[in-house]
């Protein structure tokens, strides 16, 4: 179902050290409420930064919370933010949605 999960920008660049802030919002409905974040750059696996659900603390598992940010205050959309941004932060960023955590059927993807 990617055509309902949309990311905004589609394409991004910044200054180094400075914030890169994409958005994500879906049309599939409020049941759909858990986002998220993915990384793949050339060469590696896709990379899970960032889970995020309604009014919680997001989960980086690995990652630095000094290093990104993200935020989801209502089902339809959410946003993340890569801090501090250098080179090495160049990649596609993808974001996708799901109904329950324990299914981990998500609905892929779009890119930033
Ligand atoms: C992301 O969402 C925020 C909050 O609604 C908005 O201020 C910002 O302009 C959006 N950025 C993009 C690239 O859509
Ligand atoms: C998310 O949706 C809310 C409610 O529809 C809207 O006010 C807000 O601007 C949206 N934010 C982004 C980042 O799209």
């Amino acid at each position: 179902g990617a055509s309902d999960v949309t990311q905004s920008p589609s394409i991004l660049w910044v200054w180094q050290k400075e914030s890169a802030e994409m958005n994500c919002s879906h049309s599939k409905g409020a049941s759909y409420f858990h986002m998220y974040w993915f990384r793949q750059q050339q060469g590696k696996p896709m990379e899970l930064i960032a889970f995020t659900t309604l009014n919680q603390e997001p989960d980086f598992g690995t990652f630095s919370k000094e290093k990104y940010s993200a935020t989801k205050t209502v089902a339809q959309n959410g946003s993340f933010t890569v801090k501090k941004v250098q080179a090495d932060d160049s990649g596609v960023y993808l974001c996708a949605v799901s109904e329950h955590s324990e299914s981990h059927l998500m609905h892929c993807c779009t890119k930033t």
